[in-house]
């Protein structure tokens, strides 16, 4: 993104705006440039070790999205038989898809450790399953709760004592009863702490919990150190610093593996770090209104198109690109469903006309993934930026797609 002076920006020279123009509003917007710069980034930070990146396609599953990212050797994390078929379909294979699953039926593991994926074993009854199932003929990596808590809010720490995923560290007993009954091929260790992770400490306090544990699984390849690399959403605001963290975790990461006796992988599956920048949701406003209380500036979109500012609290900023250098007020910025879907509070901004066209930054991650069809609302178009053209890689839903599964009686 080039920031202009006056607080606008183009995308590759592309004018959002007109886009929007073109397309409709609300609009989805990603830069693949920023894309590019972010994986680039990654494994700039790593490049002393053997590291290898798998996309948390959670994040977005746009298809060229994801076609984007394998040009570039980015391999996938997928946690659904719907990511599996998506990361098929941009033409990923076999165990370039990790499956992470969360407590799903056995028969969705089954089908991806058919299709030649490489499960993350996330509790002691799937292992004892995959074990009588498949023996030593298939390998598979065991997902390991730290007990570590970390990340920006409650909801999205995925690693602390009481958080249900993987199965935490104080049974690696049982783990390794399990696997030598079965004689079962775990050829990694896996965790993912939690998302919004600022600091490098976390992730070292992490980092040496796998080591401490890969001691006790002989034959290991890989270990997984997950995502939650912390982006900006507020402008200005802290980082995970990637040099810093890159530095201390190729160097503990070197000597383990020099004690461990084998030299192995290291991967990471970033969601946020390597889409959330790219991503703007443009809307335009309808309504604002003066209410002694507050400046409401209602928008064409709401809770179904960006949920994380209601689900979260999360911040995402705001420009008002039609009238970039208006005088600031503060506004409540607020969508049209009839829910309390605030996007901001007292939030300064260049005044807002009706018909203005406001950006959400960061709606790269997590945006579009989470949106819903409540209200019977539909769900806006998305258009990918890449080598200095823009293209349409989802259209408008229409009101015949939500109609396409009804039966009326
Ligand atoms: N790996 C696993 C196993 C995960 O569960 C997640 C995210 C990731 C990797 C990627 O994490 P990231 O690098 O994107 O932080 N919807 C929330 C974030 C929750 C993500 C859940 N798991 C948000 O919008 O903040």
């Amino acid at each position: 993104m080039q920031l202009t002076d006056q607080n606008t920006f183009t995308l590759q020279g592309i004018n959002p705006v007109q886009l929007l123009e073109q397309y409709g509003s609300p609009l989805y917007v990603y830069d693949g440039a920023t894309i590019r710069r972010k994986v680039n980034e990654l494994q700039h930070a790593f490049s002393g070790i053997n590291m290898k990146i798998k996309y948390a396609c959670k994040a977005n599953t746009n298809l060229s999205v994801l076609k984007l990212m394998r040009s570039i050797g980015v391999e996938l994390d997928a946690v659904s038989p719907g990511e599996l078929e998506m990361g098929k379909l941009a033409g990923y294979s076999g165990n370039q898809i990790t499956f992470t699953p969360s407590g799903v039926p056995f028969e969705e593991v089954k089908a991806a450790v058919e299709a030649g994926s490489i499960v993350n074993i996330d509790s002691i009854p799937l292992l004892e399953w995959f074990g009588k199932t498949y023996g030593n003929t298939k390998p598979c990596m065991i997902r390991i709760k730290p007990n570590v808590a970390a990340g920006g809010n409650i909801k999205i720490m995925t690693a602390h004592a009481d958080s249900k995923f993987g199965i935490s560290v104080l049974l690696l007993d049982r783990i390794k009863e399990v696997v030598a009954k079965y004689d079962i091929k775990i050829i990694g260790l896996h965790q993912h702490t939690g998302s919004d992770i600022k600091d490098a400490e976390p992730f070292l306090q992490v980092a040496d919990i796998l080591f401490e544990a890969a001691k006790q699984f002989p034959d290991l390849e890989i270990l997984d150190l997950g995502g939650g690399f912390k982006v900006s959403y507020l402008p200005g605001d802290a980082v995970t610093d990637m040099e810093l963290l890159g530095n201390k975790i190729s160097e503990r990461f070197k000597t383990f593996c020099n004690e461990y006796g084998r030299e192995l992988q290291l991967w990471f599956e970033p969601g946020k770090f390597l889409v959330s920048e790219a991503g703007y949701l443009l809307v335009k406003t309808t309504v604002v209104k003066e209410d002694p209380a507050r400046n409401f500036v209602h928008v064409d979109s709401g809770l179904n198109h960006l949920i994380r500012p209601m689900m979260y609290g999360s911040y995402h900023h705001i420009l008002n690109l039609s009238n970039p250098a208006g005088e600031s007020k503060p506004y409540n910025v607020v969508g049209y469903i009839c829910e309390t879907d605030t996007f901001a509070t007292d939030r300064n901004l260049p005044e807002v006309r009706p018909g203005d066209v406001l950006a959400f930054l960061n709606a790269g991650a997590y945006g579009l993934t989470m949106s819903s069809n409540y209200n019977t609302r539909l769900r806006p178009a998305e258009i990918l930026i890449d080598n200095g053209a823009a293209k349409l890689v989802r259209r408008r839903e229409t009101l015949e797609d939500l109609l396409r599964t009804q039966i009326e009686i």
